[in-house]
């Protein structure tokens, strides 16, 4: 067991901490840090042990590449082969900020930071103390997200702790995150641009900017043999320890639904979760429920809805049943998170419900 070392930014940053914290990447430490998106496990992104102890402390399969993190935008000339039109044109409107994108690496970059691979996450978060911390490190942080391999992303340093204590030498915290959910990936490598994870940057905003920008179709599909580009959404992930489904239809049969199956569950003695939203929260009156936000903005879903999970998790939740949201914006990306952490598990309201 390590010593694990937390540094207190909520209330802003501490060059101290800042000073400690790069030292640790510098010397082939990790350290976990606030990001917009979620909390981040930081390495050396150019030192192949570093990435290494990466995989090691989350229990990562180690084909699964890692984001590279920067904080200028020269930075990326460095660690790539070649800049498209279209990704200058991307970065310009969208870094700093909660997206990431795919190129051919270059050689600087090593294959245990890529999983092998001959291309390069890259991404400029938007937090102050993750640009901070990337310029202290020497202004290249392989991050995947601050999670025990499997577990929901973090959003609070708490969730780190719980996760990777005694695994890993500093944990910084900056208080709850802003958006909830990771980053947008997009690949770059190919003809025409691809997105390989929704996220708070929707396909609407990428198409604004650069024409058409196509999905992975892998993320339409439940068909196993269709396998995602970005290796890390082939893994069941996101999940919380009890079985969740998610009821789709009209509001109304979906309320009527969950209620009849969280009262069922509860008469045999079960434990359950209800994830729901500001606008039905009052109609349940079993279980543990908790509204994740309001339908009329669903990025406070998105804000929540990891933070949910783990609650679920703690409280000792026995099955959860949650209701689906709408796949326009920024509800791609809860949709998709929140099916990989059903595994895919869908009622349709209205029909005989078998769960
Ligand atoms: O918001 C975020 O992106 C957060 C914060 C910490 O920045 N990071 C994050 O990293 O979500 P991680 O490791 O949990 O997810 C990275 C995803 C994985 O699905 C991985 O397979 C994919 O990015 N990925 C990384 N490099 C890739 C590459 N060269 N080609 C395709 N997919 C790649
Ligand atoms: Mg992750």
């Amino acid at each position: 067991m390590k010593k694990t070392i937390i540094s207190d930014m909520t209330e802003g940053i501490d060059s101290a901490g800042i000073a400690l914290g790069g030292k640790i990447l510098r010397e082939g430490g990790l350290v976990a840090f606030p990001t917009e998106t979620v909390y981040g496990l930081g390495g050396n992104a150019l030192d192949a042990e570093a990435a290494r102890k990466i995989y090691e402390a989350k229990g990562r399969p180690s084909d699964n590449p890692l984001i590279v993190h920067i904080c200028t935008p020269e930075a990326l000339e460095k660690i790539t082969a070649e800049v498209p039109e279209t990704a200058k044109r991307l970065a310009d409107a969208f870094w700093p900020g909660p997206m990431t994108m795919i190129f051919r690496k270059s050689e600087l970059v090593p294959e245990s930071t890529t999983g092998g691979l001959d291309t390069v996450a890259v991404r400029f978060p938007d937090h102050p103390v993750a640009l901070a911390l990337i310029r202290e490190a020497g202004g290249y942080v392989a991050a995947p997200s601050a999670n025990t391999s499997g577990r929901p992303s973090p959003t609070l340093a708490s969730h780190v702790w719980d996760d990777l204590r005694g695994r890993i030498d500093m944990i910084i915290d900056g208080g709850e995150v802003g958006i909830g959910i990771e980053s947008t990936i997009v690949d770059l490598t190919g003809p025409e641009p691809v997105i390989l994870r929704p996220g708070y940057i929707t396909q609407e905003m990428l198409e604004k900017v650069v024409g058409r920008v196509s999905l992975d179709r892998a993320l339409d599909s439940d068909d196993p043999a269709v396998r995602p580009k970005a290796p890390g959404m082939k893994y069941k992930h996101y999940a919380p320890k009890a079985p969740l489904y998610i009821v789709e239809g009209g509001q109304g049969a979906v309320q009527e639904t969950i209620a009849s199956l969280a009262e069922k569950a509860a008469s045999e003695g079960k434990k359950v979760g209800v994830i729901c939203t500001d606008e039905s929260a009052e109609n349940y009156r079993t279980g543990i429920v908790r509204s994740a936000g309001t339908r009329t903005d669903e990025a406070t879903v998105a804000a929540h809805l990891y933070r949910i999970l783990r609650e679920m998790d703690a409280l000792g939740a026995d099955v959860i049943y949650a209701e689906a949201f709408d796949t326009a914006g920024i509800g791609m990306a809860v949709m998709n998170r929140l099916m990989k952490a059903a595994g895919h598990k869908v009622i349709h309201a209205g029909e005989e419900a078998q769960a």
